[in-house]
């Protein structure tokens, strides 16, 4: 008998029960990596839905409070905050200051479950500035990297304030990570540990999250976020961010990416986590809305595959029903 017909070696062994696979899986996921970006916007009652991202919200602090809680119940590791304001200008003033709504709203996250949840705020200025750019411009209307640099370090400052305790700095500014890590540390905020959003590439996913945010931007933001042809860079600007001083780099958008995800995963002397993104979401929904796809099972696949790739946590608007399928 050959192994033509019969063969010797059969993987499929291992495949033959639920018990069988269950004990064989090689990538788990859990509550405990999860973490839920959440969107807050100033001056609302009752949370507002976000068309875009069915089941998402821009929540009231009311509302956050709540989620705050639940997403803490739950077991998941952390949520993210985002600020919606009622006025945007050109420095994006809002974000620095300690009235502004994502200030105002991380003190809230932190004084409902800051003990049982990191609660971590983006730190970018694109939600606070009228021309919906992550930094601020020069006369020419070019997004100016150190002018930007020294309204992030006052950003930190005022976030870690509110008692953030990871600091996500999504801008993609050259030298944005040392600039903040001085700025902490100048005031006595050592103890502050950032995210460096590195392997940002300008995606088409990011869609809905620009409902989600009310974003003003008209353009792109191809100067400063990756392009999606070049994995190379993704990894430059993880080493350099490493080197800068994170605590913990991110690749994002997650499932377009999964290679950089996986180079960095190989080499990061520091936790790696993905960006599960809106567009990401809003693809899961949109399908599973028509019948097209399982829901369930395409959630977890989509996790399980961001896991499986390297990412040792996930933000992903799917956090809390993940948590609810998973326990
Ligand atoms: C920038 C920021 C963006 C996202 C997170 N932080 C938008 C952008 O870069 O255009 C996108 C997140 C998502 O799409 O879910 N503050």
């Amino acid at each position: 008998m050959t192994d033509a017909v019969h063969p010797r070696i059969r993987p499929r062994r291992l495949r033959a029960t639920p018990a069988m696979r269950r004990l064989v899986t090689e990538t788990r996921v859990s509550p405990a990596e999860l973490i839920l970006p959440l969107f807050v916007r100033e001056a609302i009652i009752e949370p507002i839905a976000i068309s875009s991202m069915p089941g998402v919200m821009q929540h009231s602090l009311d509302s956050l409070r709540r989620v705050v809680a639940e997403a803490a119940s739950l077991g998941i590791g952390g949520v993210m905050l985002f600020g919606v304001p009622e006025r945007k200008d050109a420095i994006g003033s809002g974000a620095t200051d300690p009235n502004g709504i994502l200030n105002v709203a991380t003190r809230v996250a932190v004084s409902e479950a800051g003990d049982a949840i990191v609660v971590q705020t983006d730190l970018c200025l694109d939600e606070f500035t009228d021309h919906g750019h992550c930094g601020v411009l020069d006369a020419a209307g070019r997004v100016d990297n150190d002018a930007s640099l020294l309204r992030y370090r006052d950003m930190a400052l005022a976030q870690a304030d509110a008692g953030s305790e990871l600091l996500g700095l999504s801008g993609m500014m050259d030298g944005q990570v040392a600039a903040v890590r001085d700025a902490l540390d100048g005031a006595g905020r050592a103890d502050t540990a950032i995210l460096a959003y590195s392997a940002k590439y300008a995606s088409a996913f990011y869609g809905p999250f620009r409902e989600a945010v009310q974003s003003s931007l008209e353009g792109d933001r191809r100067t400063y976020q990756l392009d999606p042809a070049n994995r190379r860079a993704g990894l430059r600007e993880m080493l350099l961010d490493i080197e800068e001083g994170a605590d913990v780099v991110m690749v994002k958008p997650a499932m377009s990416y999964l290679d950089v995800l996986a180079d960095a995963a190989a080499v990061s002397t520091v936790p790696v986590w993905a960006y599960q993104v809106s567009g990401e979401y809003a693809m899961i929904e949109a399908a599973a809305a028509n019948g097209w796809i399982d829901r369930e099972r395409a959630i977890l696949e989509a996790m399980t595959s961001i896991r499986r790739a390297g990412a040792d946590a996930v933000l992903s608007y799917f956090a809390l029903e993940l948590a609810g399928l998973l326990t």
